[in-house]
């Protein structure tokens, strides 16, 4: 297979306004929403990126007609909760974490059986957080060694509803016990020991079903619906995805003179954490024009240049900032002082170990970064990253945080394997250039 190797050349300032693709999480849901929906449901401002084309994918093999993705725009002709097909063939959902666990759910309320595959780096990414309450509510599921993909679900119209705490804080596994909770008889309630991002709720909401969600104490949620209602169908506007803006928040805040605006970006609460550790190590990050778009709230993010510096970070916004984190190692290397970053062991079964592959990266340009079980430490300021040669290791955010590391860097930093990229950014090379980094990338 063809890949991709991003040389990065040193050096720059970042400015200018961009607008960054569509959110992902947004629209996965938008895709699995509009499915199940009664009537069709428009879609702008869709990720045309191979994770959210996976899930597109996996419902057109279900029997519903989907038109586009065409500049954004989508139109989903729904099917209604009980109207998907059996697919003649197993479903691959690619690198998408997102797409299998939130399938699983919706699958696991159908009367058919089907198989749920993915690449190198999803095959070794754990189920058994989604297998584990689906079993509980009666579906089938078959799994490799350890609850590992593909999976095999034997589903049922007749789930039970079940009473279920998370034992992580997983937006994909609240999502997916809510889904399967759509198939359920009776009440299905999940709690989050923390926050997590909430776009399924407030997309249920959108589509006309009844979603309640309950404060328990400072950090703990529960949500709860009920099953046997129905989605009416809507039209979803779908804001730029602040994990993508991520990056040139970054490197508009490590690159002297930089001045940028990042417009549209969806800054719904669950998910600002990068911004709040940024402003909390001195970024200078402003919002602007903000305002609400189909139930989620946008705003222009506007980034200047600053020094930043190193912070311990507060546990309670790693759930919210989960996706961030390899650019976040990438500024506090540039900040002055040791950032110390704990509670965050999720960050091992992403789509690759990002505290083990990030401190490797870091490592390998002559940043002191140490690796902990659940976190990082990193001394940041005391030499600017050296000429080396980078592996992404299957994930599309190691690829894209390491080009903003090359940014500060004395020499060219070289990146192999980012055809990954495609997954949740497409044209990121592109926008780089037309922002002031100075990235070529060469098929191989
Ligand atoms: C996602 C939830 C997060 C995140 C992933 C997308 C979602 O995963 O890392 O990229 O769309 O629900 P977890 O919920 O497993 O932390």
């Amino acid at each position: 297979m063809k890949n991709i190797r991003f040389i990065v050349q040193p050096g720059g300032s970042i400015t200018g306004r961009i607008r960054v693709p569509g959110d992902k999480s947004i629209s996965h849901r938008s895709i699995m929403l509009g499915s199940l929906a009664e009537g069709v449901t428009t879609v702008t401002g869709f990720l045309e990126g191979e994770d959210s084309l996976a899930t597109l994918k996996a419902f057109q093999a279900m029997g519903v007609e989907i038109q586009g993705p065409s500049d954004g725009k989508v139109t989903i002709h729904g099917v209604g909760l009980k109207g998907l097909k059996q697919p003649n063939h197993s479903l691959n959902m690619g690198n998408s974490g997102t797409s299998m666990r939130l399938l699983s759910g919706i699958i696991a309320g159908q009367a058919f059986a089907s198989e749920l595959t993915g690449d190198a780096s999803l095959s070794k990414r754990p189920m058994k957080r989604v297998i584990d309450p689906l079993t509980l509510m009666g579906a089938k599921i078959e799994s490799q060694d350890k609850g590992l993909p593909p999976l095999k679900i034997q589903g049922s119209e007749q789930l039970n509803a079940i009473d279920y705490t998370l034992p992580m804080a997983s937006a994909q596994v609240k999502s997916c016990v809510l889904l399967a909770g759509l198939y359920a008889q009776g009440t299905t309630r999940v709690v989050e020991p923390a926050p997590t991002r909430d776009h399924t709720e407030r997309m249920l909401r959108g589509f006309g079903y009844q979603v309640s969600t309950n404060k328990l104490d400072a950090l703990a949620t529960e949500i709860t619906l009920q099953g046997g209602g129905r989605l009416t169908a809507t039209h979803i506007d779908v804001p730029s995805d602040i994990s993508s803006a991520a990056f040139y928040m970054v490197a508009a805040s490590i690159a002297p003179g930089s001045d940028l605006v990042i417009e549209h970006v969806g800054i719904n609460p669950t998910r600002t954490g990068v911004i709040d550790i940024l402003k909390l190590m001195g970024a200078n990050i402003t919002l602007e024009n903000q305002r609400e778009v189909g139930g989620e709230p946008v705003a222009d993010i506007h980034v200047r240049a600053a020094q930043l510096k190193g912070i311990a970070i507060p546990e309670a916004l790693v759930p919210l900032a989960i996706d961030e984190f390899p650019v976040l190692f990438v500024a506090a290397s540039a900040a002055q002082g040791t950032t110390v970053l704990t509670g965050a062991e999720e960050l091992r079964v992403k789509e690759s170990d990002r505290i083990q592959v990030m401190a490797d990266a870091l490592q390998a340009v002559g940043i002191d970064a140490q690796p902990t079980e659940d976190g990082m430490i990193v001394h940041g300021g005391q030499q600017k990253p050296q000429a080396s040669e980078i592996i992404s290791h299957h994930d599309h955010r190691i690829s894209m945080a390491m080009t903003v590391a090359g940014l500060t860097a004395v020499a060219p930093i070289t990146i192999e394997d980012c055809a990954n990229v495609n997954t949740s950014f497409p044209r990121f090379i592109e926008l780089a250039n037309s922002v002031g980094l100075r990235v070529a990338s060469e098929s191989i």
